[in-house]
């Protein structure tokens, strides 16, 4: 994580929002590299990819059962952590220069820092939502209905952000989520509704719709406040985890507080669950670069990217089969990337109304 940070440090340091400003005051079609960029989404790929196989691994194997309001928590706990080590380098080690840019974001600016409950509070119900969809469906099944978030976010971004999609870019969209349904349709997986003896398969599904809802909608409006202000990145995340940390210890009071009393709040956690916290702190913390740096709409292409990827791992080392329909998915996703134009459109900034019509900047 640390040359990315350092180079988001840098970024968010030289613009806080100003990134891509020239001296002249016009605005630099680039902000951050394609390279770095491509780095990047190649990094929370991976996250994406090992979160969830490890997520569910966790949830279905025989023995002592975690509780998963527990993790949301710890897992806040950890990005919070990550975030505000990275502005204490950010800012050469001094804890007071730390304290007097948090205390003006912070109490300073009452205002944002509500607004900022808004994706926060929305992301932990979807974190807790996608472990109840995990514990409850089979991997096929969620990965399969958790891809409408692709479309469903870009149609929040066109209208929540007032970003335009060209006819080619929509039909890249909708070609990607087939894709990544076929993909997942492999190994007849999809066939078995639940992941074990006792998992509900409608439970499952209505918690994963909900969750597919919270994340084109969170994600969008973190992207909106994070690009439609000065305020840096890690100081947006400090604000947006502040909240996490609030809503997700709410979420282990309502549902496991008589648990969490009589077994301990850290009750079931393997190395393998701490493994969880690691990557989906990890993987949150990379989600809030690459939509500084891209968007949400490319997030989806680069975890579309990540099913393929860790697919074809597991063809490498563990000798999964795969039929006609994951080539047959797979081709349609890379498709979908050249379609959509990747990684050459530029949304480092919100678009700008020109002349009645948004531009992309
Ligand atoms: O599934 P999706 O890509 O919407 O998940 C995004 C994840 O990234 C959520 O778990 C959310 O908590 C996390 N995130 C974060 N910091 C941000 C934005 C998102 O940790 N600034």
């Amino acid at each position: 994580m640390a040359d990315s940070t350092k180079h988001a440090a840098a970024n968010s340091d030289s613009g806080s929002g100003e990134a891509g400003k020239a001296s002249d005051g016009s605005t630099k079609k680039e902000g951050a590299s394609v390279i770095f960029k491509l780095y990047c989404l190649a990094v929370l790929t991976v996250m994406a990819a090992s979160y969830t196989v490890l997520m569910r691994y966790t949830r279905t194997v025989e023995g002592v059962r975690y509780y998963s309001t527990t993790t949301v928590f710890v897992t806040e706990c950890a990005k919070m952590f990550f975030t505000l080590c990275i502005l204490l380098k950010e800012h050469k080690g001094s804890i007071r220069k730390v304290s007097q840019e948090l205390k003006g974001n912070i109490i300073g600016k009452p205002t944002e820092m509500l607004k900022m409950s808004v994706p926060s509070i929305v992301y932990a119900i979807q974190n807790n939502m996608t472990f109840i969809g995990l514990s409850n469906l089979d991997a096929a099944t969620y990965q399969v209905t958790y891809q409408m978030k692709i479309p469903c976010t870009a149609l929040l971004s066109v209208m929540m952000l007032g970003r335009s999609l060209g006819g080619m870019q929509w039909i890249a969209v909708f070609v990607l989520t087939g894709g990544v349904i076929l993909v997942q349709g492999i190994g007849g997986e999809a066939v078995s509704h639940t992941s074990g003896t006792d998992g509900n398969y409608v439970v499952g599904l209505t918690a994963l719709t909900i969750a597919v809802f919270c994340s084109g909608f969170a994600g969008v409006y973190f992207e909106k406040l994070l690009k439609g202000s000065d305020t840096s990145l890690w100081v947006r995340n400090v604000q947006m985890y502040s909240w996490g940390m609030l809503s997700a210890f709410m979420g282990v009071v309502m549902h496991d507080w008589q648990n969490v009393r009589e077994n301990g709040f850290l009750y079931g956690y393997t190395p393998l669950v701490w493994l969880v916290v690691l990557l989906g702190s990890g993987g949150g913390i990379y989600t809030s670069i690459v939509v500084k740096y891209t968007d949400n709409i490319m997030k989806g292409f680069a975890a579309a990217a990540a099913i393929v990827l860790s697919t074809i791992a597991s063809i490498m080392f563990m000798g999964l089969v795969v039929g006609w329909m994951f080539v047959l998915g797979a081709s349609l996703v890379i498709a979908a990337i050249f379609m959509y134009g990747l990684p050459k459109t530029n949304t480092e900034r919100l678009p700008t109304k020109k002349g009645g019509t948004t531009q992309n900047v």
